[in-house]
């Protein structure tokens, strides 16, 4: 079933969460804050801030937090992403966490990137999945 795509009313609101998520971010280490939110497919609105640690490859991405309030709510797929660094400005997903928003992705899934909108194909072409197990 083809789903109308995300109005600019849900994107602000998706950036508005992003904005306070980023707020909390526990960033001393990078001093990049950034904050995650997404509207999953049931519409429920989730979010996440990136947490870093001393020992620095432990740090957890924005999206790894988000993703545990996605299962930590109910679980279910997303329908639209967005992510903001310190500025509000929408930033990509690294690569890593392309994967983890591929995995969880709904139909049609859309992302606010810096050049404006785009689906997770255009972000993770011929992504690695479930399909290939
Ligand atoms: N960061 C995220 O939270 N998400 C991304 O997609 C890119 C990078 C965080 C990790 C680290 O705390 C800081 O940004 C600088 O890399």
């Amino acid at each position: 079933m083809e789903s109308t795509s995300i109005d600019p009313t849900t994107w602000e609101t998706l950036k508005v969460a992003a904005v306070a998520a980023m707020e909390k971010a526990y960033a001393p280490y990078s001093n990049f804050k950034v904050g995650a939110a997404a509207l999953t497919t049931d519409g429920r609105l989730i979010s996440g801030c990136n947490v870093e640690n001393a020992a620095y490859g432990v740090t957890l991405c924005a999206e790894c937090s988000m993703i545990g309030e996605l299962f930590a709510t109910g679980g279910g797929k997303l329908r639209a992403f967005y992510c903001v660094d310190a500025s509000g400005s929408a930033i990509m997903p690294c690569g890593r966490c392309r994967q983890l928003l591929s995995e969880h992705r709904g139909e049609n899934m859309e992302l606010m990137t810096p050049r404006g909108v785009r689906s997770m194909d255009q972000v993770l072409p011929d992504a690695f999945g479930p399909h290939n197990l």
